[in-house]
Parts: C-alpha cells; sequence; structure tokens
C-alpha cells in the first residue's frame, strides 16, 4: 500500500545524510565492540548525535553513529527486531562467500585477508564518525572518549580521513555526480511517468520509511507497540501506522576501505602511452571519465546535467569508465522511446529493447548517495612515476574510505557493484571490469577482467591489455545510520 507523500523530518535524521560535512576537513571513523551492554547504551544514549537541521549555521563538529547486525544485537535489540532489517544488512558484508564472489572480495579482496571487518578480524558493532577541523578533532575526541566510554567499548581501529582538495588519489576530483533528494516529497514516486535523465531522486531511495522510485517501502523492522512499550519512541510506519518505524529517517551505511596503488596506477598508464605524458593523461581520463577537474569527456552545457546518449560507442566517454559503469545515466526510457503508445510498450517491457537498453535501463533504481573520505599521503605525479607499486602497505598506505548511504543495499550498493562495476561482460565488453577497481584475478571458468577498451571512430576499439589490480579492499562492513528517536530505542533496549 502507498502511503501519501510526506516532507522528511530534518530534526530526526542524521546529518551526514543532507551534508557531507565538507566544511570540516578532518575525520575519522572509529570501529567500536560493546564491552559492557548497558554501559555501551547510557553512551549511547547521551551522545551529542548531530541532526540535519541547518537552521543555526554549521556545526564545528558533527559525530554521526551506525550499528552493525552483530552491533544491535549486542546492545540488547531482539533477534526478530534486527531479522526486520533488509537481509544483505543481517548477513554482514563478508556474511557468505556467494556475496563475496558477487562484490569481487575473492583473491586480493579476500574478506580473509582485511585489516577489520570480514572473517578473521570480526564484525565491528559500532562505527563512530568524527568531524571536526585539524585543530579541533583529536581535542574534541579526547572530550567524547571519557571513562564511560572506555567502560563500554573496546576501541579497535580508528579510520583518519580527509577530504584531498576534493581530489581522490589517483588525482581526480570527486564527489560531484550525486542524487538530488526530493526531500518535500513533491514529485510523484511510482511508475514511468519520466523519460529523461535527472539526479533527482525520492526520499525513500535513500532514507527508509519513506516512498522510493517504486512508490514503495524498502525492508525494516516495524514494531507493534502493544508487544514493545518501548518503541512507542519511535515515529509511527507511513503505510501501517499501527506499528513504530525502526528505520525511519535512518539509512543504510556501506563502509569499505580500499587502498589505492597510485605508482601501480600512473606506472601502467605510462608504459601504455609508450611515455608519453599527453596520452598518459588521456588514457587515465578515460578510465575514470572524467578530466582531473571534474569536467566531462563529453561535450556537456553542465559539468553533471548531461547523458551519454549523443556517445552511443563510447567514443568520447569509453563504456567502461569508471562513471560510465558507475551511473550509465539512461532513464527509464532509452533514446528513441516517445509518444504514449511506444512509452508504453517498453513499460510493459515489450517492444525491441537491445542488449544494451536492459542492462542499463531504469538507473533511477541504482542510485547511490557517496560520502566517502581519502586516507593516507597525497603523492605526486613524479613520485607516483618513481615509487615501487605495492610498496605503500600497512600505515603509509593510501586510499578511499568508500561511504554510500542507500535504503536498499541489494539493489543500490550490491547491483552497482557487482552487475556495472566488477561485470566482465558490461554494456557488450567482455574481459575487463571496472578499470579502477576491477578484481584482476579471474575466478575459475570466469572471464578475464584485465582489459581496457577505448572505442574509435571508423576503427577497431584500443585495447590496454593485462592491467594490473589497482585498489584492493582492506576492510568493508554493512550499518544502519540511524534516525535520533530510532537511536533512542537502540539505546533504550534491554533484553
Ligand atoms: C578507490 C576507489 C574509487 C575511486 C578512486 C573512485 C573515483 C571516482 C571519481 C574520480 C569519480 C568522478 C567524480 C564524480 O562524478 O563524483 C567517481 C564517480 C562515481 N563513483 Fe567512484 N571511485 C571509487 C570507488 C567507487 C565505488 C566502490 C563505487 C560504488 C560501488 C563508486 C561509485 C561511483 C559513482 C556512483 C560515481 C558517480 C557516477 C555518475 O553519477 O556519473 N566509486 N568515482
Amino acid at each position: 500500500m502507498t502511503a501519501p507523500r510526506q516532507p522528511v523530518d530534518f530534526t530526526d535524521v542524521q546529518g551526514l545524510v543532507r551534508f557531507g560535512h565538507s566544511h570540516l576537513p578532518s575525520s575519522v571513523f572509529h570501529l567500536l565492540w560493546v564491552k559492557d551492554a548497558s554501559a555501551a547504551r547510557a553512551w549511547l544514549g547521551s551522545a551529542p548525535v548531530t541532526s540535519a537541521v541547518s537552521e543555526g549555521g554549521r556545526p564545528e563538529q558533527v559525530l554521526q553513529v551506525a550499528f552493525s547486525a552483530a552491533g544491535l544485537l549486542a546492545l540488547g535489540l531482539e533477534e526478530g527486531t534486527v531479522g526486520g532489517f533488509s537481509a544483505a544488512f543481517t548477513a554482514g558484508m563478508a556474511g557468505d562467500s556467494n556475496r563475496s564472489r558477487r562484490l569481487g572480495d575473492t583473491g586480493p579482496n579476500d574478506p580473509g585477508q582485511w585489516r577489520w571487518g570480514g572473517v578473521e578480524a570480526g564484525v565491528p558493532h559500532v562505527l563512530l564518525m568524527l568531524y571536526a577541523t585539524q585543530a579541533r578533532i583529536v581535542s574534541w575526541q579526547e572530550d567524547l572518549f571519557n571513562a564511560s566510554f572506555a567502560q563500554a567499548f573496546e576501541h579497535r581501529f580508528a579510520l583518519p580521513g580527509g577530504l584531498g582538495d576534493g581530489r581522490e588519489h589517483f588525482g581526480f576530483m570527486d564527489g560531484i555526480s550525486q542524487p538530488a533528494l526530493d526531500w518535500q516529497g513533491e514529485s510523484p514516486p511510482g511508475g514511468h511517468w519520466r523519460d529523461a535523465y535527472t539526479h533527482r531522486l525520492a526520499a525513500g531511495d535513500i532514507l527508509l520509511g519513506y516512498v522510493n522510485e517504486y512508490g514503495l517501502y524498502t525492508d525494516r523492522p516495524l514494531l507493534d507497540p502493544a508487544r514493545q512499550p518501548a518503541a512507542a519512541v519511535l515515529p509511527p510506519a507511513a503505510e501501517q501506522p499501527q506499528f513504530r518505524d525502526l528505520g525511519r529517517n535512518g539509512s543504510y551505511l556501506v563502509l569499505r576501505q580500499l587502498r589505492q596503488d597510485v605508482p601501480a596506477f600512473w606506472q601502467c598508464l605510462d608504459r601504455a602511452a609508450g611515455g608519453d605524458p599527453a596520452r598518459r593523461e588521456q588514457l587515465a581520463q578515460a578510465m575514470v571519465g572524467r578530466k582531473r577537474d571534474g569536467e566531462p569527456l563529453l561535450q556537456a552545457a553542465d559539468r553533471n546535467a548531461f547523458t551519454y546518449d549523443s556517445d552511443p560507442a563510447g567514443q568520447c566517454c569509453p563504456l567502461g569508465a569508471h562513471v560510465r559503469r558507475a551511473n550509465p545515466r539512461t532513464g527509464d526510457f532509452p533514446p528513441g522511446t516517445s509518444g504514449p503508445f511506444k512509452r508504453l510498450l517498453r513499460t510493459l517491457g515489450l517492444g525491441s529493447p537491445s542488449g544494451r537498453d536492459d542492462l542499463i535501463a531504469s538507473t533511477r533504481f541504482h542510485r547511490l548517495l557517496r560520502r566517502g573520505r581519502v586516507y593516507g599521503d597525497t603523492i605526486d605525479l613524479a613520485r607516483a612515476l618513481l615509487e615501487t607499486p605495492g610498496d605503500a602497505d600497512g600505515d603509509d598506505e593510501r586510499g578511499l574510505l568508500f561511504v554510500c548511504l542507500g535504503a536498499d543495499i541489494a539493489r543500490q550498493f550490491e547491483f552497482v557493484q557487482n552487475a556495472w562495476l566488477n561485470s566482465a561482460k558490461f554494456a557488450a565488453l567482455r574481459d575487463e571490469s571496472d578499470p579502477l577497481l576491477g578484481n584482476r584475478q579471474p575466478l575459475p571458468g570466469a572471464l578475464h577482467s584485465d582489459q581496457f577498451s577505448l572505442p574509435r571512430a571508423g576503427a577497431p576499439a584500443q585495447r590496454i591489455a593485462g592491467l594490473p589490480q589497482f585498489v584492493q579492499v582492506r576492510g568493508g562492513e554493512y550499518f544502519f545510520l540511524p534516525g535520533l528517536r530510532a537511536l533512542k530505542f537502540i539505546a533504550g533496549s534491554e533484553r
């Protein structure tokens, strides 16, 4: 059943959903294990978690908090309650080998080798995300981590991060293309009402408890206050108001620590370019799908409002470029669909869709809200061309603390990672996966994934073969970033 659309209540949403906190250049993500559940609940109940309200200016320090499924259980939530979250969340990122295979977490990315999360290191219970200025972050951290914190949690990992001048470590502007949430619930979600690409996205595609682009709700626990009186603190479920909604105003949060081998990237491109700096730069741009300053590779009036419809063969922006895989951008109706009759045929799945259309239609159902931060020291191109690939490891490594938010981990993060980025068969390409992220070690019987094609006008595509792996997974987990009322409920949970 579809309930009336409602504007989002910012007082109950953690700030990270609305803002990237880009005015606070320093961040530390802390991974905690619950040591004493009642002390942990007490600490969480008084933690100064920042909401998405913008009145009163931008905060000087921000605290956000999220929980894994194991963490919610450790804090005392009933199994039946935690079981109401989505299957992907309860299973966890490294929960089974099938999921790991789909995510490309095999070979060098195998969870058995992760520094945190996964099989050996164990699933963290709580993710605390602190954002502040560089001058403030350490003292603020000391204030937060008081005696009751030490009694409540075992603190095993701290992942410091930053903004890196807006660039990731390969040297490209990041965080340009994001969905624009329909906070007021103004657009009619559900059904195929539009046929042009747009960044506008129903709130329910990122926030739990609101209608999504299908006009539906994604999985989250709905609690009966007659059975669990403490649930009265939660907002009512929009579609079944007799229940209280533990998910409402919260979101699923995916965290992956991705180590980047910057020397391997630039030296590989240097070899492919025969040492020609201009060609090397061109190849890097082609792999990313944007220029270093974020400009798109095809002619566009705006750096973000464009589609690839004018470049169907990928001669301007290769079909396999990172940004084109991560968001192929063609909306519900690929080019050529116009008029009510054709639209009806496509809606019913009739007509003659090409393979390309099948794979990349309806990209709006697979959008991610990215909130990542870079970690480790930056190196410039000259150093990257000299240093030994693979050397930066452990304390001196660099990479991306990839964070994305969404209301459906399987349809959003896992689909993009598996079907678009990781797939060695994407948009008529073969034997290649994402040029930046691809796991180059094929599974037995699977296609190779170490090539990259550059389509050319009037000539066969140029193929670069034997790409080494540039990005390695070092840790990861799925978390629930609760609304503030849900946080109160969690802090008050006792079995
Ligand atoms: C070290 C790893 C990664 C690097 C260096 C990287 C780099 C970039 C860069 C430079 C952009 C272009 C700027 C922008 O449009 O915001 C971009 C866009 C994007 N990336 Fe990544 N990325 C990484 C990992 C990932 C992962 C793991 C995912 C998803 C599973 C992802 C999804 C996206 C998406 C959705 C876009 C926007 C595409 C668009 O809408 O045009 N990225 N990335």
